[in-house]
């Protein structure tokens, strides 16, 4: 479990009339978050496939696209074809999770799976072997800048056990409320995918902010195990 820290800021922080500006201020950062919302699945509605392409041709940092939609093995390879790097999907939308997640990594990308805030860690018990990455929600999807859940600190030491005893390495991806002040405590606890929309895109100088979080980030890193 040594992986390096890694920062994502999420896009739907971003002004998107300055969406090209925006990718651009971060391009000292590991990948793009990318938020598909289908106003079904979250109580909002955001971007499609054009937009993961859209941001391909705008920055040559790796997509990390987060479906929070219904029914994703319908959609699913709209976001592969459109440069998609990585994808993960809601434990809670996929009624056929091995099925979604094989035929992600068979397209030649990395797969990943998604909890919401109120499900249970030990619903990985078996995909952890199968999956590249693992995100917890710290906030229920939805919107950006909500407060981080204080629970996750807990999932997330439940998920470095599960990880340990299946002698899985998936990343460990958290999203929703991560800033200076809460990156320490995630770290800690053993995640290391980032993702950070309002902490990242609300600071005067973006590329900082990376920076700074990934550099806190990596002074609270959990022991090696
Ligand atoms: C919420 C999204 C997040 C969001 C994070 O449903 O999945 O990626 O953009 O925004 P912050 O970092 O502001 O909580
Ligand atoms: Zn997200």
């Amino acid at each position: 479990m040594t992986h390096p820290i890694r920062i994502a800021p999420s896009i739907l922080s971003v002004n998107l009339g300055h969406l090209a500006h925006s990718l651009e201020s971060i391009s000292c950062a590991d990948y793009v978050h990318i938020d598909v919302m289908d106003g079904h699945f979250t109580p909002n509605l955001t971007f499609g496939p054009e937009m993961v392409r859209a941001c391909k041709g705008l920055t040559d940092l790796p997509l990390d696209v987060h479906l929070m939609i219904t029914n994703p093995d319908e959609t699913i390879d709209w976001y592969i074809d459109a440069g998609a790097d990585l994808v993960t999907v809601h434990y809670e939308t996929a009624s056929h999770l091995n099925r979604v997640v094989n035929h992600i990594k068979s397209r030649g990308i990395k797969a990943g799976v998604v909890l919401n805030p109120s499900t249970p860690v030990c619903m990985l018990e078996d995909i952890i072997d199968d999956v590249d990455v693992v995100m917890l929600m710290s906030v229920n999807p939805g919107f950006s800048g909500q407060s981080f859940i204080e629970g996750t600190v807990a999932k997330l030491r439940k998920l470095t056990e599960l990880c340990r005893a299946h002698d899985a390495d998936p990343l460990i991806e958290v999203d929703g409320g991560i800033s200076l002040a809460t990156i320490n405590r995630v770290v800690a606890a053993g995640a290391n995918l980032l993702v950070a929309g309002s902490a990242v895109f609300g600071a005067d100088d973006p590329a900082q902010m990376v920076r700074d979080l990934r550099d806190a980030g990596e002074a609270a890193r959990a022991p090696r195990a």
